[in-house]
């Protein structure tokens, strides 16, 4: 059995939702392994179940209570916190949240009681030179929908909760009465799904916390952008719009958006960001894998997998794949220009192919980790949150970055503790 990083959890996790069945089936059993491996080892953080939340309707998709891992700060870092987002795809349709209901990304009674602490969340100063202190909150995603869902009615027969929302909303009310609500300094983050959450609640984040505290956002992985695949189809468009519809997400997405686009299209970070007040650090690569595994060569759109090599190690895609892969990074860049450039605003956009970045102190901190403009992501970050220096980096062209590892298998290697 083969250890696997974290990050590739998240990626597994979305085909299971984006491909067939029959992969579905096959990743599965690999995942069983990599979650017993990934989170019996290391830096250990216990669950903590929210059980207040279920009065309230907040549940995960089987109506269990959500769940998050605290690591108390401590030091300077005691009136700082960081709140990271589990990710994990989404469900669009009763279908694939009823199949999502029986597995951890649905129901926590199905999480493992513990897990381990990389990272952005890592408690070491080595690997999180200016975090390391804060109060450290991982937030496990259990509704399917980035924490934006909420349907009232529960169809007796499926027992499927949409409650997404309630569950964000929840779980801030216990981490405020934790003593989040005497924060000085507050950063909502999260990977991949988790990611887009930190993008779709980060003024709603801001609006919890003191008036006078330093509240920023850093979703990483979580740009995902609207284009048409290598078919010529708009399968993420209405992907995301069944998402929205099947969990009743409208109403919990900027009405600035809505008022325009229909509610599908406002899941989308480019229709969105301009509208956030909060100061966003957007954290992604142009040439993110899990997008050009799912969005610009998802399996339905290369049904004979001419694509397979190209998918697994960028370096094996033929001259005209990977002119339509840096087609794919011109999109993304055109996509990221609506965030606009003031010091409140930054990215750090490395051109590794690559999926979540900041879980793992390989790619977050560390002295080989990517850089861009000579620094890493992490302290980018931090000069960024304190005011210290704006940043705002977009790399050359792929290969050009040879801090970069640039292969899905890159993130099996070296991973402390695994
Ligand atoms: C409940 O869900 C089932 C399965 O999707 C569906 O056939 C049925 O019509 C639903 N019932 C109601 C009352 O919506
Ligand atoms: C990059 O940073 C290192 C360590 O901080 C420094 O020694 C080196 O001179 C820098 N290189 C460039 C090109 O700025």
């Amino acid at each position: 059995m083969i250890r696997l990083h974290p990050n590739q959890m998240y990626i597994n996790f979305f085909w299971l939702e984006m491909e067939s069945s029959r992969i579905r089936r096959q990743w599965l059993n690999l995942l069983v392994c990599a979650l017993v491996l990934l989170e019996g080892e290391g830096y250990i953080i216990p669950k903590t179940l929210v059980q207040n939340a279920v009065s309230k309707g907040a549940v995960c998709l089987d109506g269990s209570p959500p769940a998050y891992h605290f690591d108390q700060g401590f030091g300077e870092g005691i009136n700082n916190w960081l709140i990271h987002i589990q990710g994990g795809g989404w469900c669009n349709d009763v279908t694939s949240c009823l199949y999502r209901k029986d597995t951890p990304l649905g129901s926590s009674y199905k999480m493992v009681d513990e897990v381990s602490f990389y990272g952005i969340l890592s408690n070491e100063q080595q690997y999180n030179p200016d975090l390391y202190s804060w109060n450290r909150v991982l937030v496990r995603y259990c509704d399917g929908s980035s924490f934006t869902g909420d349907v009232e009615e529960v169809n007796s027969t499926t027992n499927l909760h949409f409650r997404g929302a309630r569950i964000f909303s929840a779980v801030m009310e216990e981490l405020l009465a934790k003593g989040m609500r005497n924060a000085k300094n507050a950063i909502l983050s999260g990977c991949s799904a988790g990611g887009l959450t930190a993008i779709l609640h980060c003024d709603n984040f801001k609006t919890l916390l003191p008036s006078g505290a330093n509240v920023r956002c850093v979703p990483d992985a979580g740009y995902f952008i609207n284009v048409e695949d290598i078919s010529g189809a708009h399968r993420i468009e209405e992907f995301y719009s069944q998402v929205v519809s099947t969990h009743g997400s409208a109403k919990n997405l900027p009405t600035l958006c809505t008022s325009k686009l229909s509610p599908g299209l406002c899941f989308f970070p480019q229709n969105v960001v301009s509208q956030i007040d909060t100061p966003i650090f957007i954290i992604n690569s142009p040439y993110d894998s899990w997008q050009i595994n799912n969005i610009l060569a998802s399996g339905a759109a290369d049904p004979n997998d001419r694509w397979h090599n190209c998918k697994l190690d960028i370096s094996k895609c033929s001259p005209d794949q990977l002119r339509i892969v840096q087609g794919f990074k011109m999109e993304f860049e055109k996509a990221l220009s609506v965030v606009g450039d003031s010091p409140s605003k930054g990215w750090f956009i490395d051109s590794c192919y690559t999926h979540c970045q900041t879980e793992s102190q390989v790619t977050w901190s560390q002295s080989d980790a990517p850089h861009l403009a000579n620094i890493t992501m992490a302290k980018a970050v931090a000069d960024w949150f304190f005011g210290r220096s704006p940043f705002h980096q977009v790399d050359c062209n792929y290969p050009c970055n040879p801090t970069c590892k640039n292969s899905q298998q890159a993130d099996l290697k070296d991973h402390p503790g695994m």
